[in-house]
């Protein structure tokens, strides 16, 4: 008999009927009730043994953690809480879980330990949740654009360009096969690299997005990037994965209500098609928030804080409005902030922007046209000479989620800049060609995947919303 999702079971239309369940044992209660899950659903389904009738030996091997199979009649349950049970006919275990050795004990579970056991805290209620929220969201990353147009761009992941030109690159070298390059000594020579010249794991598909953007006219990119910034902060990956959308003829307002529309658009999406789930992690939130000093409780409810976000437009602000609304404020009674802006021009910390967002707004903010020096070198320069047109998009309880820009079309201007930034223009020849051939204002933005999940699931460490974290302190998988 073929087995029928819990999920399926659950929204079953009619009962008496015989089923086959499969899935892991949550818990088994009074040798009697088997709290069933199979990952389709938050919910588990409650499967009653008959166990007098069922080997001692048996009941011994119904532990959590373990996979059995179950086949018997749905029928409706009399129990608080779930619609239907399976009273179980055929029990048959298909893999013990020695319930002293599982690491996930039917119990409350610090989330470092979780992290540690990453291949497992996905049996978790709270996990499992996340990662189909997390499915579900890039689904609706592609549903957006692919609905409006978009043309999908897988751009290199290895790559000799450093986008940012922030030099936080991982390297890449050729692995030691026969013919790689070695010393005198015989020792693998790392120098000598994988393409002939140096290359390294993409920080941004923005460039060679851009190309495309000027062909294509629409285009997104959605894969994985690499950061090798040490920073071990609750925001920051190693290995994160970018959505990066780049439109011809778009200038930086078009970008902005672009990003705008596609946060509103997903955040939607996901609210109609994982109520359950969301449901549970606002739960768990409010749980968490409980043994929080009150100062620091949200104000909102999850489902609300998303709620919020759909129906408030992102309030547009510039830099220099911003940073005389930062000069003026104290964040709190006692204290300024730890770093204080005094000058036009310096870049604003994470404290800043959860301020602006949290305190002074309170609702996502977009703030543009920030001083040039502290920004990449492919913004348009402004007509004042000193700012240009970028953006980045900061939200509640997470701080910057978007960066972006209109990017600088005008060749000359690039080219001076990069000088100035001593940047190779013999390395970006094939970028300086879109400004060569049929250039155009475009613009374009990068949202951070798990920055969005985090906003989404009420998570706070971005550790936890992606299957296998890669930060300096978890590089276990
Ligand atoms: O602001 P960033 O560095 O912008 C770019 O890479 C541009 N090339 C994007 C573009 O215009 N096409 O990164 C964009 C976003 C950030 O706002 C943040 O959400 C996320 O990527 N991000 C990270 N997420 C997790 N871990 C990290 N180390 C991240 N670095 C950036
Ligand atoms: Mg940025």
């Amino acid at each position: 008999m073929k087995h029928t999702k819990v999920k399926d079971l659950l929204n079953s239309t009619t009962t008496l009927h015989e089923v086959n369940a499969k899935g892991w044992v949550r818990t088994f209660r009074n040798n009697q009730f088997i709290a069933l899950n199979d990952g389709s659903t938050i919910n588990n389904i409650q499967c009653v043994v008959d166990f007098e009738n069922t080997p001692d030996e048996t009941l011994k091997r119904i532990t959590t953690g373990a996979a059995v199979s179950v086949t018997g009649t749905l029928v409706e349950s009399k129990g608080a809480g779930q619609k239907y049970e399976i009273q179980v006919a055929e029990l048959e275990i298909l893999g013990d879980s020695d319930a002293e050795k599982f690491p996930m004990q039917p119990k409350k579970h610090s989330l470092e330990f979780l992290r540690e056991n990453a291949h497992l805290r996905v049996r978790t209620n709270a996990f499992s949740a996340i990662m189909r929220v997390r499915s579900v969201l890039s689904f609706a990353v592609h549903s957006y654009f692919q609905e409006k147009g978009f043309v999908y761009v897988n751009t290199p992941i290895i790559t000799g360009s450093d986008a940012e030109g922030a030099g936080e690159m991982f390297k890449v070298t050729a692995l030691p096969f026969d013919n790689t390059p070695r010393t005198e000594e015989g020792k693998v020579n790392y120098k000598e690299d994988f393409f002939g010249k140096e290359t390294n794991l993409t920080v941004s598909g923005q460039l060679e997005g851009e190309t495309f953007a000027m062909a294509l006219g629409q285009i997104y990119t959605f894969g994985p990037t690499f950061r090798a910034e040490n920073s071990n902060t609750s925001r920051h990956l190693a290995e994160f994965w970018m959505i990066e959308p780049e439109v011809a003829f778009n200038d930086l307002n078009d970008n902005m209500d672009l990003a705008e529309d596609f946060i509103q658009y997903v955040i939607k999406y996901v609210l109609d098609k994982c109520p359950e789930d969301l449901k549970f992690l606002e739960g768990r939130l409010i749980e968490e928030e409980k043994v929080k000093p009150q100062a620091e409780r949200s104000e909102m409810a999850l489902l609300e804080k998303l709620n919020f976000v759909l129906e408030n437009n992102f309030k547009r602000v510039s830099y220099t409005e911003a940073i005389d609304i930062l000069r003026d404020s104290t964040p709190n009674k006692k204290k300024k902030f730890n770093y204080i802006i005094n000058e036009w021009g310096a870049d604003l910390q994470s404290e800043h922007e959860r301020y602006l967002v949290e305190k002074h707004f309170k609702c996502p903010v977009i703030l543009f046209d920030y001083p040039a020096n502290i920004k990449a070198f492919y913004m348009r320069l402004n007509e004042d000479g000193k700012t240009v047109r970028a953006m980045d998009i900061l939200f509640p309880g997470i701080g910057e989620i978007v960066g972006g820009s209109q990017r600088e079309e005008r060749y000359e201007v690039l080219v001076e800049k990069m000088k100035a930034l001593g940047i190779d223009e013999e390395e970006l020849w094939w970028y300086l060609d879109t400004r060569r051939f049929g250039s155009a204002v475009h613009s374009g933005f990068g949202l951070g995947f798990e920055r969005l999940v985090l906003f989404v699931t009420g998570m706070t460490n971005i550790r936890d919303v992606i299957p296998f974290p890669r930060t300096p302190m978890n590089a276990e998988f």
